[in-house]
């Protein structure tokens, strides 16, 4: 058997034909852009190979074929899908991905983060940063599937066409390759679980009309904090911080939780100490970022609800200076919440497992179950039916929501008399109001 060996470089290609080629460094090939020399397999410690060569044991050409695709033959890119909230470092759209047949959300650098000089920006190394959490903390069902990685070669903002190279789930790989393709243009895309923009809890609690504002019930906004609690538990535990706490960031269906977006996320240096500040910093952002928004509708910053800026900077800087919450706004947020809250924004919980305690605490007067907090039979029952109502309340708006699309769509239908579209507006501005005033975001 031999072995292709395959590289961007010429140089180092040949460099390598010429250590392993019987044939000498003339026999390097190119493909599209890749080269490739043929070797035997040396007999013995065949893992002397560099791991950093991309080397695949196979007879044929075709894996180079293999490597480099046209855009369309992976991925039919539709709409943005980011409008409402959009980031620093890419662009976001639907996508269709051909190999699974499954609508993905495309994840692509914004074209401008490439920089003239070839000189590889943060920005640029973000997205294998991201790659490289996602898959570290794959097994929480809270963090969106990553599902492929890689490069693409058009230079738009929306890329349509150009070619792909997919490196699938090897964030190695695709870490590794990034000067590479950085030198040559290509812009690094990631292919992500397509989450719905109706359960984004910054477009559902985002207030369409000045002075309205919208909180989650006590009972949901408990249960997303203890899911919340065990993505960073689990991502601590890897040495992990998360950092980018807000609501544009955060998926919500009343039940499950799921966040997006790790480009600002660290991995800190298992082998150094002295993380607990990180560790503490992760679990003020999540009371200061996450949790103060859902409890009382309003940002940190005691301002309406709106996008926040994302760089690097802007992450650090955001709820730097807030450890004092207000929650004027919302005088019946029960007090085990408030002094939860209060005290991660004071800096006061030095890792998840306190916040988690306090959590208890906090649930246990709401009628929730914990192992050494004792709750009421009565208080315990009356939240079952609590949970019953609010789950009836779900269904209630989105049967609303429903309704008014349904009559949104017939009245704008070609051909209809003006009196039937005028009773249908009529209904749509009516639910509109309704909804205005939900109990639900
Ligand atoms: N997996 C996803 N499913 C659906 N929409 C997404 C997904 N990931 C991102 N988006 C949309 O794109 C926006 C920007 O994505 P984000 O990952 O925050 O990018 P950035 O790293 O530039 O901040 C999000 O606010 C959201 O609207
Ligand atoms: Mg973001």
């Amino acid at each position: 058997m031999c072995l292709i060996l395959f590289y961007r470089s010429h140089s180092l290609t040949q460099a390598l034909a010429a250590n392993w080629d019987n044939q000498g460094p003339d026999s390097v090939l190119e493909y599209r852009g890749y080269f490739a020399t043929i070797a035997q397999i040396p007999q013995k410690e065949p893992a002397l190979f560099p791991k950093y060569w991309l080397f695949i044991i196979w007879d044929t050409w075709d894996i180079l074929v293999a490597m480099i695709k046209q855009l369309d033959e992976l991925y039919r890119i539709d709409n943005y899908n980011d409008t409402f909230a959009l980031g620093h470092y890419a662009r976001v759209m639907d996508a269709l991905d051909r190999r699974s047949g499954h609508m993905v959300a495309f994840k692509v650098m914004r074209p401008e983060h490439l920089s003239a000089d070839g000189d590889v920006r943060w920005e640029y190394r973000a997205f294998a940063n991201e790659a490289s959490l996602l898959m570290k903390l794959a097994d929480s069902p809270h963090v969106v599937d990553l599902l492929d990685c890689g490069f693409v070669s058009s230079p738009a903002e929306h890329p349509d066409d150009g070619e792909i190279v997919s490196f699938q789930h090897d964030v190695m790989g695709f870490g590794t390759a990034i000067e590479e393709y950085a030198a040559q243009g290509w812009r690094p895309f990631l292919s992500l679980q397509n989450l719905p923009r109706t359960r984004n809890l910054l477009y559902l609690m985002k207030p369409n009309h000045p002075g309205v504002r919208w909180r989650l019930p006590s009972e949901e906004g408990i249960a997303l904090a203890l899911q919340f609690a065990n993505i960073l538990r689990l991502a601590h535990q890897n040495q992990v911080v998360y950092l980018d706490h807000k609501l544009e960031h955060v998926y919500w269906d009343g039940t499950h939780l799921q966040i997006i977006d790790f480009n600002s996320s660290r991995q800190l240096n298992p082998a150094e100490n002295g993380h607990e500040f990180q560790f503490s910093l992760d679990v003020h952002n999540l009371c200061v970022g996450i949790l103060y928004p859902i409890f009382t509708g309003l940002s940190p910053q005691k301002a309406a609800l709106r996008p926040q800026p994302g760089r690097l900077s802007d992450v650090e800087e955001r709820y730097k200076n807030i450890t004092q919450l207000d929650f004027g706004v919302e005088p019946t947020l029960s007090e085990g919440i408030k002094e939860l809250l209060q005290a991660g924004a004071a800096m006061q919980l030095a890792n998840v497992d306190e916040f988690i305690e306090g959590l208890r605490v906090a649930g246990a007067a709401l009628g929730w179950d914990f192992p050494n907090h004792y709750t009421s039979p009565a208080s315990r029952d009356a939240r079952t039916q609590m949970r019953a109502g609010v789950t009836r309340l779900r269904n209630g708006q989105d049967s609303l929501r429903e309704a008014r699309d349904l009559f949104r769509e017939a009245a704008i239908q070609e051909g209809i008399t003006p009196e039937l579209e005028h009773e249908l507006r009529r209904l749509v501005k009516s639910v509109n109001e309704m909804l205005t005033h939900r109990v639900i975001p």
